[in-house]
C-alpha cells in the first residue's frame, strides 16, 4: 500500500549499538522503500550517534527527525553518566537495562506532544525495542499501532524469553533442562545461561523487572524479527503460540553503508588485501563492539593462528581487565613479535577497533568467521554463506550458537562464556576442522550456502515471486494502516 501524505513512524531502540544499528537499517529501508518520515527517540548522546550514522544524502536528510529523551544513569547508582552499554562491563549491563524502565513516563510525554502537534495525522506506529514493550500501552492510549522489533533472532530470543520467565535451572538439580513452554528448543545446559538469568531468582529486582517487560509483549500489535522465516521457524512458531499475535520475520535488515564510522582500517585497503588471497583462505575474527577476551585466551588464540598457518583478519580490543576503548598494545597482549611477523609474512591483518565486516564476509577469500554469535553477525555471515566458529559470551549468544550448530549445522562452538580458559590446541583443532576440507567443515559450508540462498530470497520481489520477508513487511504495513483507519473512524463518530 502506498503512503499518501506525510506519515510518520516513531522508532525507539534500546541504548546499545547492537540494537541501534539494526533500527537505523530498518528506518532507512522504510524511508527509502515506503516514503515514511522517521522520528528516532533516544537519549542525547545516542541521538548524536544515530544522526552521524545516517547517510546524509539530500534525499533522506529531511525524512529523519530526532527527539531527545532525558536519562540520568547516576540517578540509578551508576558511578558515571552513561547512556550506552558500550562502556559497561558485562555485570553492569543488565542493571542498565533495568534503569531504562525509568524512561516510560518521559516517553509518554514525548509521544503525547508528537500526537498533539498533528492531531489529524498521528504517527502510523511506534516500533520499539524488545526491552521497551511497555511502549504498547502508550501507543494504545492514542489509538496507535505498536510493534516490537527484535534485533535478536527468534530462536535465541525464544530461549532467553522462556528461561527468564520460567527459571528452569532453579527447578532442577540437574545441569541440563528443557523449557516447559518451549520444548522444541531441546536441552539447555546451565553454562549457556547468561549472568542475568543466573542472578534472577523469581522475586529479586531482576525478576521483578523481567516480569514487567517480557509478558508486556502480549500487549503489542505485532512482533517483528530481524530474521528469515525459512531459517528461524522454530523460534517464530514459539512466539506465535506464546503471544497469539502476528509474529513476522522481516530480515535480513543490514546496514550496508554505515556513515561516520571510526575505522581501524580503510575499506579499500582491506578489500585490496583480500583480493590478493586465494578463495576461502582467510579466517575472520571479531567479537563485536561489546566483547573481548581474557588476556590468557587472547594469547592462546594468537598462538593457534600462528600454528595454523592460515591467513586471517583479527579485530582486536584490549583484553578483559583493561578499558575496552584504550589503545591496543600488541607487544603486551600478543606473543612477542607476533604482529611484526604476521606483517612480514603478509599473512594477517590485526585491526584495531572496527573492520568493514560486511565487506569482509562478502569477499570470496573469506572462509570462516570466529564470532561471539551476536545475531547481526550471524545474519551477515550466513547471508554470505560463511560458516561460523562460535565463541558466545553474553546475553542470548549461547542460544544462538546452539541453534546455529545443532539445528542449522553451520557453526561449531569453540568456547563458551568469558571465564573459560583453554589451550591453543583446542582452538587450532576447530580452525582446521572448518578450514582444511574435513567432511564436517565441508558440510558446514554447504549448509551455510543453502542458508545464503534462503536469506537472499526472503527479501526478493520479482515476477511471480515474493520472498517471505517481503510478504511479511507488506502484512505489517497493512495491519498498521488498518488500525489507523479504524482509529480515524472512531474519532469521527465521537
Ligand atoms: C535437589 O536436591 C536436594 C538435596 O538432595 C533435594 O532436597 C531437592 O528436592 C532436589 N530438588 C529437585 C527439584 O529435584
Ligand atoms: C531472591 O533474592 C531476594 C534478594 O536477594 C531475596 O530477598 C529473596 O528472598 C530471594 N527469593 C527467593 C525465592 O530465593
Ligand atoms: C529462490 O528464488 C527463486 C525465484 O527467484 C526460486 O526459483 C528458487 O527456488 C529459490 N531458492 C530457494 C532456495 O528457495
Amino acid at each position: 500500500m502506498a503512503n499518501t501524505g506525510e506519515s510518520n513512524i516513531v522508532m525507539f531502540p534500546f541504548m546499545a549499538k547492537g540494537h541501534i544499528i539494526p533500527f537505523i537499517a530498518l528506518a532507512l529501508e522504510i524511508q527509502q522503500k515506503r516514503g515514511y518520515t522517521i522520528t528516532f527517540v533516544n537519549t542525547p548522546q545516542n541521538i548524536i550517534y544515530i544522526k552521524s550514522s545516517i547517510p546524509q544524502t539530500q534525499n533522506s536528510s529531511s525524512s529523519f527527525r530526532f527527539l531527545e529523551i532525558p536519562f540520568s544513569s547516576s540517578y540509578h547508582a551508576f558511578a558515571l553518566e552513561i547512556e550506552n552499554t558500550d562502556v559497561l562491563p558485562f555485570n553492569l549491563i543488565f542493571p542498565f537495562v533495568q534503569a531504562s524502565y525509568s524512561l516510560k513516563d518521559s516517553f509518554r510525554s514525548l509521544f503525547c506532544g508528537l500526537v498533539k502537534k498533528q492531531p489529524d495525522n498521528p504517527p502510523l506506529c511506534i516500533i520499539s525495542d524488545i526491552f521497551f514493550g511497555w511502549c504498547a500501552e502508550i501507543a494504545h492510549e492514542f489509538g496507535v499501532f505498536h510493534a516490537i522489533f527484535s534485533v535478536i533472532g527468534a530462536f535465541g530470543m525464544g530461549v532467553y524469553y522462556s528461561s527468564f520467565l520460567n527459571l528452569p535451572h532453579k527447578k532442577t538439580n540437574s545441569s541440563e533442562f528443557t523449557l516447559p513452554d518451549f520444548p522444541e528448543a531441546s536441552r539447555i545446559h546451565i553454562s549457556q545461561l547468561p549472568y542475568s538469568i543466573h542472578e534472577a531468582n523469581g522475586s529479586n529486582s531482576i525478576s521483578e523487572y523481567v516480569q514487567k517487560v517480557l509478558p508486556a509483549w502480549k500487549d503489542s500489535d505485532a512482533i517483528l524479527f530481524n530474521t528469515v522465516e525459512e531459517i528461524d521457524q522454530i523460534g517464530l512458531l514459539y512466539f506465535r503460540r506464546k503471544l497469539g499475535r502476528p509474529v513476522w520475520g522481516i530480515g535480513p535488515i543490514l546496514l550496508t553503508d554505515r556513515a561516520g564510522k571510526q575505522t581501524g582500517i580503510t575499506k579499500e585497503f582491506c578489500m585490496k588485501w583480500l583480493k590478493t588471497k586465494p578463495t576461502k583462505s582467510v579466517l575472520y575474527i571479531s567479537f563485536g563492539s561489546q566483547n573481548t577476551l581474557l588476556p590468557s585466551n587472547m594469547m592462546q588464540l594468537a598462538v593457534a593462528l600462528d600454528k595454523s598457518g592460515k591467513n586471517f583478519i583479527w579485530v582486536v580490543r584490549p583484553p578483559i581487565g583493561h578499558n575496552i576503548d584504550s589503545e591496543f598494545e600488541a607487544d603486551k597482549w600478543l606473543p612477542e613479535g607476533f604482529e611484526s611477523r604476521i606483517n612480514e609474512e603478509n599473512r594477517g591483518l590485526i585491526v584495531r577497533k572496527w573492520a568493514p565486516q560486511l565487506e569482509i564476509l562478502s569477499s570470496k577469500a573469506t572462509a570462516a568467521f570466529v564470532t561471539q554469535c551476536g545475531w547481526n553477525s550471524a545474519l551477515e555471515s550466513l547471508g554470505n554463506g560463511v560458516p561460523l566458529i562460535g565463541w558466545p559470551m553474553a546475553a542470548e549468544q549461547c542460544f544462538t550458537c546452539k541453534y546455529l550448530e545443532e539445528e542449522l549445522g553451520v557453526c561449531v562452538e569453540v568456547a563458551r562464556g568469558l571465564a573459560c580458559e583453554f589451550g591453543n590446541e583446542h582452538i587450532l583443532e576447530k580452525i582446521k576442522m572448518v578450514m582444511s576440507g574435513s567432511d564436517k567443515g565441508n558440510d558446514m559450508r554447504r549448509k551455510a550456502c543453502e542458508a545464503k540462498q534462503l536469506i537472499q530470497n526472503a527479501t526478493k520481489v520479482e515476477d511471480g515471486f515474493k520472498g517471505s520477508s517481503a510478504i511479511a513487511v507488506g502484512e505489517f504495513f497493512n495491519a498498521a494502516l488498518l488500525k489507523k483507519e479504524e482509529a480515524k473512524l472512531k474519532s469521527l463518530k465521537i
